[in-house]
C-alpha cells in the first residue's frame, strides 16, 4: 500500500496560493526548487546560546546534523529554542523547564517539518526538549552536547559543581585561602561541554541512551571530540530513516524503555533530577510510572560508575572506559534487551557491541564499586507523597538518623542564620529548608544540598542530615532529604516543622517522621492557613507556573501539558 505524503507537503507540496507562500519565503534561504519534492524535512532544534557553555558549540554540531540529512536525501531547517543555561538563570533554570518544552511541542507542530534532531545538552534542556516533542510525536532523535574535558587545579583533576562544593566548604572551614579558590575557576570549565561530572546533564544524556532516544555514546563522547560530530552526522542521516519508516517516540518511549533507564540511572550513580525528568516525560507518552519504581527498580543495580560526585572519576574517563553502552552490558538480563532504539538496533545489540577499557571506572556487577545506588522513596507524616535521597552521595551513618530541627522558613531566613555563631546547632541537628518547591520559590531551586554552619564546619563536620522541598544539583553530595511532597507553599507538613521538633529517618525503611502529635499538628496548620499571604507573583509565566505546576512527585509538569497531544494543525494561516 502506498505511503500517505510526508507532513510538510501539506505545505510544501501544494500548487496553489498557499503552496508559493510557504515554499517562496524559505527558498529565501537558499534552497532550490527540487528539494520540495517530497523528501523528508528534518527540523533540528537547537538550543546553542552564548549564555553557557554547555550549548556554546551546538551551531557547529548543527552542521554535522545537516550533512547527515542532507546524504540521506532529507532537507534540514534548524531552528532556536531557548537555552536554559543552569549556571546563569534566575530564580532556577529549573522554571522554564516546562516553556522550553512548551515552545519546543509548538515550534514542531506549528511548522512544516517531518522529524526533529533535538541539540540540547544543560540539564533542562534535554527533558524540556524531549518532553515537548514527545508530546507532538514526530520521529525525534537527540544529539546532547557531550561533557567538557576534565577539570584541572594543582596537578589534579577537579570535576564541575562537585569540587564547587568541597572547595567552598574548606574555605569555610579555613582550610584554603579565598585566592586559591578563585584560581581554580578557570580550570574547571576548560572547554565547550556540559559539566564534566556526572551531574544532571551527563544523567540525562546517559538517560537519553538507555531509553533509546539517540545513537550510542550520545552521553560521554567530549562536548570536543570529533567522534561527537560523527555522531551529529550518523544521527542527521538515520533521522531521514526515522521519518520514512515513521518511527515515532512513542514507539520507542515504552514503560521497558523507562525501566531500562532507572535501572542505568541507578548502575551510573545518576542524578536525583533525573527523578522529576522521567516522571514528567513519562506522563507526556502516557507511561505508568511513580516514584516508587525509582526505588524498587534502582535496587536491580549496584552503583558500576567510579564517576563524581559518587565516585572520583569525570565523563572524559567515562568515555574512554566504554561510557554507557559498556555499562549496559554489564547490567546484562537487568535490562529489557529487546527494547528498540532509535539507532535500529535494539539495547541488547548495542550492549553486547561495547566492550569495558578500564575497570577502575566501570565496574562489573560482580564486584561492583559500590552497594547503594538509585535513589531511596521515603514515605512518612513529613512527606505524604514521598521525598527522595540518593544514599551513594550520603554519609553512612547518617542513613539512620534521630535529631532535632533546625529550621530555616525560606532560602533568605537560612542565608541570613546559618554563619551566626550564637545558631544552636550541633551535628546531630538537621537541617530543615521550607519554601523551596515548584509553588513555593517558585522553580524548586538546586538548593537542598545547604552549606553547613561554619561553627560545625571548623569542628570538622562534613555531613549533616538536611530536609528540604528543594532540588539539588547532580554533581552534589551530602545526606540530603530532597524533594518533599506536598511542598510547603501548597500546605505539606513540612510547612508546620518548627525549632526543636525531633525527627526520625530511617532509611533503610525508608521513612521520615515527625515526632509531633497529630493534634499539635492540627493547631499548627490552623495558624499557618490563618498567617498566608498573597503570591507576589501575579503576571505572566510566574503566574502561570504557580497556578498549574504539579508536585514533585509528579515531575513538576504543568498539570494542563501532562499527556499526548499530536502534529495535527488543521487549519491555513492565510
Ligand atoms: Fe550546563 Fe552544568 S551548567 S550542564
Amino acid at each position: 500500500m502506498a505511503k500517505p505524503p510526508l507532513r510538510s507537503q501539506k505545505s510544501y507540496g501544494k500548487l496553489d496560493r498557499d503552496g508559493f507562500i510557504h515554499r517562496s519565503w524559505i527558498k529565501a534561504t537558499g534552497l532550490p526548487d527540487h528539494v520540495f519534492d517530497g523528501r523528508p524535512i528534518i527540523g533540528i532544534c537547537n538550543t546553542w546560546s552564548e549564555l553557557v557553555t554547555c550549548q556554546f558549540h551546538l551551531r557547529d554540531l548543527a552542521e554535522y546534523v545537516k550533512r547527515g540529512v542532507w546524504e540521506a536525501g532529507g532537507v534540514p531547517i534548524e531552528f532556536p529554542a531557548m537555552s536554559l543555561p543552569e549556571t546563569q538563570m534566575r530564580p532556577t533554570a529549573m522554571l522554564f523547564r516546562n516553556l522550553l518544552a512548551m515552545e519546543v511541542e509548538e515550534s514542531i507542530r506549528a511548522n512544516p517539518i517531518d522529524g526533529v534532531v533535538l541539540l540540547g545538552g544543560c540539564d533542562k534542556t534535554t527533558p524540556g526538549q524531549l518532553m515537548g516533542a514527545a508530546s507532538v510525536d514526530l520521529p525525534a532523535m537527540v544529539v546532547s552536547s557531550g561533557p567538557m574535558l576534565n577539570g584541572k587545579f594543582q596537578g589534579r583533576d577537579i570535576g564541575s559543581g562537585t569540587d564547587v562544593w568541597r572547595l567552598s566548604e574548606a574555605v569555610r572551614a579555613g582550610e584554603m585561602s579565598l585566592k586559591d579558590f578563585l584560581s581554580a575557576e578557570s580550570g574547571m570549565s576548560r572547554s565547550s561541554g556540559v559539566c564534566n561530572t556526572m551531574g544532571t546533564a551527563s544523567t540525562m544524556a546517559s538517560l537519553v541512551e538507555a531509553l533509546g532516544m539517540s545513537l550510542p555514546n550520545n552521553a560521554a563522547l567530549p562536548a570536543v571530540d570529533a567522534r561527537r560530530r560523527t555522531m551529529a552526522h550518523l544521527t542527521g542521516a538515520r533521522m531521514v530513516e526515522l521519518v520514512k519508516q515513521d518511527i515515532r517516540p512513542s514507539t520507542i518511549l515504552t514503560r521497558e524503555a523507562f525501566e531500562n533507564a532507572i535501572v542505568v540511572h541507578a548502575a551510573v550513580g545518576g542524578s536525583t533530577n533525573a527523578v522529576l525528568h522521567l516522571l514528567a516525560l513519562a506522563g507526556r507518552v502516557g507511561v505508568p510510572l511513580t516514584l516508587e519504581d525509582f526505588d524498587v527498580l534502582g535496587r536491580k543495580a549496584p552503583l558500576l560508575a567510579n564517576l563524581m560526585p559518587s565516585g572520583k572519576y569525570l565523563m572524559e574517563d567515562f568515555c574512554y572506559a566504554g561510557g554507557v553502552p559498556a555499562v549496559m552490558k554489564e547490567l546484562g538480563d537487568l535490562l529489557h534487551r529487546d527494547a528498540i532504539t532509535v539507532s535500529g538496533h535494539t539495547q541488547g545489540e548495542v550492549a553486547d557491541a561495547a566492550e569495558v577499557w578500564n575497570r577502575d571506572v566501570i565496574a562489573s556487577v560482580d564486584a561492583p564499586f559500590g552497594p547503594s545506588s538509585g535513589v531511596w522513596v521515603l514515605r512518612g507524616n513529613l512527606c505524604p507523597d514521598g521525598a527522595i535521597l540518593k544514599p551513594s552521595a550520603a554519609s553512612p551513618e547518617l542513613l539512620t538518623h534521630r535529631g532535632r530541627a533546625v529550621v530555616f522558613e525560606d532560602i533568605e531566613d537560612y542565608h541570613a542564620r546559618i554563619d551566626d555563631p550564637d545558631l544552636e546547632v550541633d551535628a546531630t541537628s538537621i537541617l530543615v529548608l521550607k519554601g523551596c518547591g515548584p509553588k513555593g520559590y517558585p522553580g524548586m531551586p538546586e538548593v537542598g544540598n545547604m552549606a553547613l554552619p561554619p561553627k560545625l564546619l571548623h569542628r570538622g563536620v562534613r555531613d549533616m542530615l538536611r530536609i528540604s522541598d528543594a532540588r539539588m544539583s547532580g554533581t552534589a553530595y551530602g545526606a540530603v532529604i530532597l524533594h518533599v511532597s506536598p511542598e510547603a507553599e501548597a500546605g505539606g507538613p513540612l510547612a508546620l516543622v518548627r525549632n526543636g521538633d525531633e525527627i526520625e529517618f530511617d532509611g533503610p525503611n525508608r521513612r521520615l517522621q515527625l515526632l509531633v502529635s497529630d493534634e499539635d499538628l492540627a493547631d499548627r496548620r490552623r495558624a499557618w492557613e490563618a498567617a498566608r499571604k498573597p503570591s507576589e507573583f501575579q503576571r505572566g509565566w510566574y503566574r502561570l507556573y504557580i497556578d498549574t505546576v504539579l508536585q514533585a512527585d509528579q515531575g513538576a509538569d504543568l498539570d494542563f501539558l501532562v499527556g499526548r497531544s499530536s502534529s495535527e494543525v488543521t487549519r491555513e494561516s492565510h
